[in-house]
């Protein structure tokens, strides 16, 4: 079945934008809130299946969106390695310290016992009506941004800790790991029925230009060929890399997701592939003309080139749904 965002990615077609946000289920909606307030562990909730399939459809039953994003997050591999992964109000993740001994002792059977709702979710949301003629997106964090958490432990926010690359062999051994698990993650999620793939590497920005290849490049083109190989559309979110032209040549994702800092009309000049996203998400925070200046900034620029629309980065929590709705009517009405 052909869908809008397979149609723009695939058959390269222009007539019509699609639509989704990255964070499009979560704390702006009351009816999220309303099942978090209930469920304070954040882990848990992700790993409960029927309440994380309702997350996820809740924006579809909202607003007119091209894809549902299975309501999940990145720190569930670092979780399913058997480090401690905590999710504290108003401070975000807090991960244990890295035991390496402990997660090489974590086998394919018991990674999947342990996240195994999360794959009954993408199935349960692969088998309801609302997704019929849309995309389901399932996601993993690229394996940069999965070491940052997991030897940072909490949000790096504009650095990393001071002693971060001390301990190399480490570093070498967990990117193999986490190329292995990721992969794995990947293979679960479309199996289930997730029907993209969506890479995220928040954190590619921090990354000095002699460790490009390393870090970001490399892994980052394992999994792309791998979900290639697999036969599903690969997006990529390698957010604040100064060089997003490099990354395409090298990578070649299906398409580039970019995030707010970058230039678009730089990025229409020099990205042949598909694009999704660029609008800063502090916009919805504005008034209903700026965001229709805004986002017509966007779909003006990529009018003949196929694209995504989307944002920068996630749904910021202070976001009116109304808005938000707005801004889907008119991004279909154009
Ligand atoms: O996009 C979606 O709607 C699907 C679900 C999703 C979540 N996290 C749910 C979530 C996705 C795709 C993610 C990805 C994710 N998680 C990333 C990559 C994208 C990005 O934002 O850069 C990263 C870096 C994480 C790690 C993470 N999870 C952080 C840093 C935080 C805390 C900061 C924050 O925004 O609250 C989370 C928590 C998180 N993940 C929430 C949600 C809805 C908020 C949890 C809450 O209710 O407190």
């Amino acid at each position: 079945m052909i869908t809008p965002i397979y149609d723009c990615l695939i058959n390269k077609k222009t007539e019509k934008t699609p639509i989704w946000f990255m964070r499009q289920a979560g704390r702006y909606l009351p009816e999220f809130r309303e099942i978090r307030k209930l469920n304070t562990n954040f882990i848990k909730l992700c790993l409960n299946s029927k309440l994380s399939t309702e997350i996820t459809i809740q924006p579809l039953k909202r607003f007119e969106l091209d894809a549902a994003i299975i309501f999940s997050d990145i720190l569930m591999i670092p979780y399913g390695l058997s480090q401690k992964v905590e999710f504290k109000k108003n401070f975000g993740p807090e991960l244990g310290n890295i035991d390496l001994e402990e997660i090489l002792k974590v086998n394919e059977t018991k990674f999947i016992e342990k996240l195994k709702p999360i794959y009954n979710s993408i199935k349960q949301v692969s088998e309801n009506k609302i997704i019929e003629r849309k995309d389901l997106i399932g996601f993993v964090g690229a394996p940069w941004t999965l070491l940052v958490y997991m030897i940072n432990k909490n949000s790096p926010k504009k650095n990393l800790i001071k002693d971060f690359f001390k301990n190399e062999e480490l570093i070498n051994k967990m990117l193999n790991v986490l190329e292995k698990f990721i992969k794995l993650h990947i293979k679960k999620q479309i199996d289930s029925g997730a029907t993209i793939i969506q890479i995220f590497d928040s954190w590619a920005g921090l990354v000095e230009e002699k460790n490009l290849q390393k870090y970001i490049y490399k892994p980052t083109l394992n999994l792309v060929n791998y979900v290639k190989s697999l036969n599903i559309p690969v997006v990529c979110f390698p957010r604040e890399i100064k060089n997003y032209k490099f990354f395409c040549n090298i990578v070649k994702p299906d398409a580039i997701s970019i995030d707010y800092n970058v230039d678009p009309k730089l990025i229409i000049k020099e990205i042949d592939i598909p694009v999704q996203g660029g609008l800063n998400p502090k916009v919805l925070l504005s008034d209903k003309e700026n965001l229709k200046k805004e986002s017509l900034k966007y779909l003006n620029i990529f009018k003949n080139h196929p694209y995504i629309f989307n944002l920068g980065h996630g749904v910021l929590p202070e976001t009116n749904p109304e808005m938000v709705d707005y801004l889907v009517k008119f991004v279909k009405d154009y």
